[in-house]
């Protein structure tokens, strides 16, 4: 049964879209709305959308395609698309009879609002971006996660204007939300039985809070999450490499439940790529910034973001950023084809010159590499013990759970008789080149 009030929400793209859904859903619960996880049943369908590569816009276009067919059986459905492609594409997706509204990251609190006037048969939206809001005192609705770990944003924005990236054009001004409400978000979760929270934002060491008798970094603000209970364990997601600190790291390595993983996208291991991608640092620079790492914590897993095929990059500078890849030894990688973007600097200055099935080619000899990487550094653990975090049962065996251990590394072990949600001990006893595979030792 169709109830008009039913909200049904997709979401694409990053953990911070991610997030963004649970505070679209708090917003319009606090409305007269009700989230449901069945499309057929819902009156409004809201798709939270993704602009970074051309790829996973396309993928949005099919899917917004595909909802046609929902609105002709039901002519009251009210389709909405929100998030970065909303921003950035905002005519071009209300043009079309599938959508009846539009609202870009900034515009959440608008969204009750903009479903009323969509009911009116009248093409609503607001990209209006904000140099403020962070959307602080809105309790999300953690409707995606496993009751064990969540997400939380600290921070939204982003001002580094790396030349390829769109970011900065669809989210706006980095701003940082207020320390008290990040913990109190925490102290929450915890309360109500999680054991893991990420602490998100699209450049979390320039993390900055700033009120009259208050100052706090992100280092600081770590530590306090941290000590909200030795049993919840944090994480974080993305560190730039230009600033990640030696604070930072020390504040890492003091607390056992802030997890021994960092994020540090590397994008290209030549100097002269990465000068044109704006991210103002060298290949030394990272490589310093990797020894410290190692140097402060000697099992922090690393892993990183790479794209191939970026503006004039040569054959030498494709084997720089295969030759860092070696000499780090990452854990994880995510790795990407250039995908021009309009609007952003290099679109607009820079030639992409790399054929596609070059770039292709490199993309594929990065993952290669990437795939034995990962196979030896979960070689290298099998035989020791971790304490793995339960959250769900595995997919491949019903008789298994699967969960993460500090590193971030998936583990896969028999489920005897422990619970989601619960650290068991596991000794790795095999490992594929993406999980470990154990035995819980002790609960
Ligand atoms: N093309 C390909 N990959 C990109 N990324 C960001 N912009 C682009 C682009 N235009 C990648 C970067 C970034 C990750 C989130 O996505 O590696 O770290
Ligand atoms: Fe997230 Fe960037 Fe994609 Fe926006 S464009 S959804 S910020 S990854």
């Amino acid at each position: 049964m169709i109830d008009l009030k039913n909200i049904y929400i997709e979401t694409y793209g990053c953990q911070m879209n991610f997030s963004d859904s649970e505070i679209v859903v708090s917003i319009l619960e606090n409305d007269s709305y009700k989230y449901t996880s069945d499309i057929n049943s819902a009156g409004v369908i809201l798709i939270n959308t993704c602009s970074i590569r051309d790829k996973a816009e396309q993928r949005i276009w099919k899917r917004i395609n595909q909802l046609k067919s929902l609105k002709k059986k039901n002519t009251n459905l009210i389709i909405g698309v929100i998030g970065c492609m909303a921003e950035r594409l905002k005519n071009e997706l209300l043009k079309t009879d599938v959508v009846d509204l539009v609202a870009g990251p900034d515009a959440y609190r608008d969204m009750p609002a903009l479903i009323e006037k969509a009911k009116k048969n009248q093409k609503a939206s607001n990209v209006v971006l904000s140099e403020i809001e962070t959307y602080d005192e809105i309790k999300p609705n953690y409707f995606q996660t496993n009751g064990v770990s969540a997400f939380i944003s600290i921070m939204r924005g982003c001002q580094n204007f790396c030349t390829y990236c769109v970011v900065p054009y669809t989210r706006g001004k980095e701003r940082s939300r207020s320390p008290e409400s990040i913990i109190n978000e925490a102290k929450n979760l915890f309360e109500k039985g999680y054991r893991e929270v990420t602490l998100l934002g699209q450049n979390v060491n320039s993390y900055k809070w700033d009120s009259n008798n208050e100052k706090v970094n992100f280092a600081k603000l770590l530590e306090s999450v941290a000590l909200i209970s030795p049993l919840l364990r944090v994480r974080f997601t993305t560190s730039h490499p230009k600033d990640i600190s030696d604070e930072l790291i020390y504040t890492i390595a003091k607390y056992k439940n802030i997890c021994n993983y960092i994020h540090l996208p590397m994008q290209s291991g030549s100097t002269k790529i990465l000068k044109l991608m704006n991210r103002r640092y060298t290949r030394e620079w990272y490589m310093d910034r990797i020894k410290a790492i190692k140097r402060i914590i000697p099992d922090c897993s690393i892993s990183t973001d790479v794209i191939s095929g970026f503006c004039s990059e040569t054959e030498e500078d494709h084997q720089d950023t295969l030759s860092l890849m070696q000499w780090v030894g990452y854990d994880f990688a995510y790795m990407f084809k250039y995908s021009e973007r309009s609007g952003t600097y290099a679109a607009k200055k820079l030639k992409d010159d790399v054929p596609e099935d070059v770039k292709g080619r490199r993309l594929n000899e990065i993952i290669a590499l990437q795939q034995k990487l990962s196979y030896e550094s979960n070689l290298k653990d099998v035989g020791k013990t971790f304490e793995v975090l339960i959250e769900g049962v595995s997919k491949r065996s019903g008789k298994q759970f699967s969960g993460r251990n500090q590193q971030n590394k998936v583990v896969v072990f028999d489920k005897e008789d422990a619970k989601i949600g619960q650290y068991v001990n596991v000794k790795i006893t095999d490992c594929t080149s993406a999980t470990l595979i154990g035995k819980i030792l002790n609960k």
